[in-house]
């Protein structure tokens, strides 16, 4: 096993923070993997996908885990559907344009998100009007301690908003080894009713393929690549009101955009909170706010992940101090 001490995770998360981990270890197998649970010297581990919904504001402790496990199968498939197999170090937007490229729908809304498969359902990514758990067909995950392959299904996995079994009562409990989606290979469920889809897609005819370029477009044209300038997507997540509190804000903002959810609660935009207050574009230092889409945060260079979590705070604070909101990271805080 080819561990590394005090190494740096520099090129290892999105944000691009400098910070080390005591050790390091890829793995691309799951005997690799088992022996680096196993490992005598170190009890505490910690899990790397993409290491893109990640915030590192100190060292790490103890066995930084790399899950590289590679690999995408069809392991069913019948006349209309197909059941695609993807191993956890995949990289989830290279794996969305494989099935695109077999011509199977499903995963077109969910194009560019960075990130790798097998962390995609910890937080049951989303985007455009579709989320991971509308195709999730199951997944195998290892467990830390005993060692042992449990398979989850939809129920299992507990998926709510930005959330999952994986994120709560499971939390650090499992490795995600491998995910399976089921997917269409006719009679296409396209998800075009997001505003700036059917914007962008003018007067093409919907297809997998179609809407896959036009969520790029519009990705490419909010979001930043986190190759160019470090960032985590969206920093925190969208609150979630009652009615009653949504109607006394309401009243007080009639231009908040709101969006009623099935059990009553109203969703607001943490972006349009956060664009108000004016901190669209503003910099403290090398942490920022990108200066198209307010609910992102950005490493200008050179900023720690200390830098990036001060402003974080400022942020919350001031949302609750004029809207009376408590925002909820969506990133992985360590
Ligand atoms: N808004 C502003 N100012 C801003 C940003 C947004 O006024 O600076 C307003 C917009 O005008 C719009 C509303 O807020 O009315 C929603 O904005 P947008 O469509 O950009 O989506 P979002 O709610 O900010 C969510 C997800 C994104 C996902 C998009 C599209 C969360 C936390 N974020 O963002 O996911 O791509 O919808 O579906 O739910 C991520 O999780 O990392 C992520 C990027």
């Amino acid at each position: 096993m080819n561990i590394q001490t005090h190494y740096s995770l520099k090129n290892w998360n999105t944000f691009g923070v400098d910070q080390t981990a005591e050790a390091f270890v890829s793995v691309d197998s799951i005997d690799a993997l088992k022996a680096a649970l196993n490992h005598p010297d170190y009890s505490h581990h910690f899990i790397l996908g993409g290491g893109s919904n990640l915030l590192l504001t100190q060292a790490l402790k103890g066995l930084c885990i790399h899950i590289n496990l590679k690999g995408i199968a069809v392991v069913q498939e019948n006349e209309n559907e197909v059941v695609v197999e993807a191993q956890a170090g995949e990289n989830w937007h290279d794996f969305v344009c494989w099935t695109l490229a077999q011509g199977y729908g499903g995963l077109e809304n969910l194009s560019l998100i960075p990130g790798n498969v097998g962390t995609a359902p910890i937080q049951n990514i989303g985007a455009y009007g579709v989320e991971l758990k509308d195709v999730f067909a199951g997944c195998s995950a290892l467990h830390r301690k005993d060692l042992r392959l449990q398979d989850f299904d939809l129920k299992q996995a507990a998926f709510g908003y930005r959330s999952s079994y994986f994120k709560t009562r499971g939390k650090d409990e499992y490795v995600i080894c491998s995910v399976r989606f089921r997917l269409t290979k006719d009679k296409h469920r396209l998800a075009t009713s997001y505003g700036a889809i059917t914007t962008a897609l003018g007067d093409t005819p919907p297809s997998p393929q179609s809407i896959a370029k036009a969520v790029i477009a519009i990705r490419q044209s909010k979001l930043p690549d986190p190759a160019v300038l470090g960032n985590s997507g969206s920093f925190f997540k969208n609150p979630v009101l009652s009615k009653n509190d949504f109607d006394t804000l309401y009243q007080r903002y009639p231009a908040l955009p709101h969006y009623p959810q099935a059990d009553g609660t109203v969703k607001v935009p943490a972006g349009w909170l956060i664009d108000t207050l004016g901190f669209k574009g503003k910099r403290q230092g090398d942490a920022g706010v990108h200066e198209h889409q307010a609910l992102v945060l950005v490493n200008h260079g050179n900023a720690s992940g200390k830098d990036i979590l001060a402003l974080a705070q400022e942020i919350q604070a001031r949302v609750k101090t004029t809207f009376g909101i408590a925002l909820e990271a969506e990133v992985n805080i360590l």
